[in-house]
């Protein structure tokens, strides 16, 4: 199995021996029963540890990346956390992009430094800038391209090439491209993290988080704390995941299209001060997206000439685009980051545009999109 749609469909999906069911069941028991003290059955004893939907879901993320070891938890924070966990002891440092999820760097910043850790967030597509930011004490670099909501790129190659010549751990949130159109471990990243919760999902219906990497050491400890610690997927979580892979890459080929019709509908668009799509030949990240990536994405954000205050009415003006936290799904949903996504780092200096709104754009018919965006901006401007 080589080509990615052959292998989102049936990596780890082997059909049930038992009853011949084409689907694998739910497991959905939290215990298993033993011969004897100590002696298994089918290899599982206790779902916190191992649970065969879970496994599946796994051993499918692993694959998708590239991988030797995946590891699902009950949302992508619940993977970083442990990830974290996994790799940091207090007196570490860690360097995160300016421009990260707002609920990631609220973990570091409110959880983990209060333990110790130390955090500078730099720009990370500026190389001389992240490397002036490691010191001694490094231990991870955290990356995450396309950013959120900013959809900056950042070069893969490069960071690792910087992070690993003074052994950090360099970490990529691959959520904003999925697996579909990029694989960072392929560039020599050591970790790749996803909010499940959004494309691979893809529905909107659940929530996970992902953890895929190479390094057995670092395996081994990941897989200690997730049974240690328990913040793990539930079977029908991971279940739904599942059936939501199997179509990512016409799911994600669509985004991509969608959005960037939406994007060249709106470049030059008078209420439109700028567009931020890689897929734009004028977009910064443009040459390196269209190296790195094997297509550009369903994401995308604009900032409003009129300001913050048509920024909001915009937001609460399209009628497809629905109003709503997260991204990823299957509808088109749209957001206000500086007092939805990014509301925690709003007042610093990771603080978003306050004129910038983001569309997460789905896979409805285009024409029908397009329209919607345009009737939203006449609205918020009349
Ligand atoms: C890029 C990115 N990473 C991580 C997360 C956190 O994932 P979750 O909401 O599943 O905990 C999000 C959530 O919006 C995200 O957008």
């Amino acid at each position: 199995m080589t080509d990615f749609s052959t292998r989102a469909i049936h990596s780890g999906q082997a059909f049930d021996p038992n009853t011949g069911s084409v689907i694998p069941p739910i497991y959905q028991t939290s215990t298993f029963v033993q011969k004897r003290i100590g002696e298994l059955r089918g290899g599982y004893e206790y779902a916190r540890s191992a649970n065969p939907t879970r496994d599946s879901l796994q051993q499918l993320v692993a694959d998708l990346e590239g991988a030797k070891h995946g590891f699902s938890f009950s949302s992508g924070l619940a993977a970083e956390d442990t990830l974290l966990r996994s790799i940091l002891v207090p007196g570490d440092h860690v360097i995160m992009g300016n421009d990260v999820y707002g609920g990631t760097h609220r973990l570091v910043n409110r959880v983990f430094v209060p333990w110790g850790i130390e955090l500078d967030t730099v720009e990370m597509t500026d190389l001389d800038a992240v490397r002036a930011s490691i010191r001694p004490n490094t231990r991870v670099l955290w990356v995450e391209t396309p950013s959120n909501p900013l959809m900056k790129i950042s070069d893969i190659t490069a960071l690792v090439e910087i992070g690993h010549a003074a052994g950090v751990i360099v970490v990529v949130d691959n959520t904003f491209a999925s697996p579909y159109l990029q694989n960072p471990l392929a560039f020599g990243a050591d970790v790749v993290t996803h909010s499940t919760t959004k494309y691979l999902g893809g529905h909107s219906d659940v929530l996970g988080g992902a953890v895929v990497l190479n390094n057995d050491e670092l395996a081994e400890k990941l897989g200690f704390l997730q049974f240690a610690i328990g913040p793990v997927s539930g079977p029908m979580d991971a279940w739904l995941t599942v059936r939501g892979i199997k179509t990512l890459a016409v799911r994600m080929d669509r985004h991509t299209a969608n959005a960037q019709a939406i994007a060249d509908a709106l470049v030059g668009h008078p209420a439109i001060e700028r567009v931020y799509y890689p897929g734009l030949a004028g977009h910064p990240g443009h040459d390196l997206a269209a190296r790195q990536m094997r297509g550009f994405g369903g994401m995308l954000s604009v900032a409003l000439a009129g300001g913050p205050t048509v920024a909001r009415a915009f937001a609460e003006s399209t009628e497809l685009f629905q109003l709503a936290e997260s991204l990823g799904g299957v509808e088109s949903l749209i957001g206000y980051p500086s007092e939805m996504t990014h509301a925690s780092v709003r007042g610093t200096a990771l603080a978003v545009p306050e004129n910038l709104v983001r569309l997460s754009v789905g896979i409805e018919g285009v024409d029908d999109l397009v329209a919607d965006v345009l009737a939203g901006l006449d609205r918020a401007t009349a």
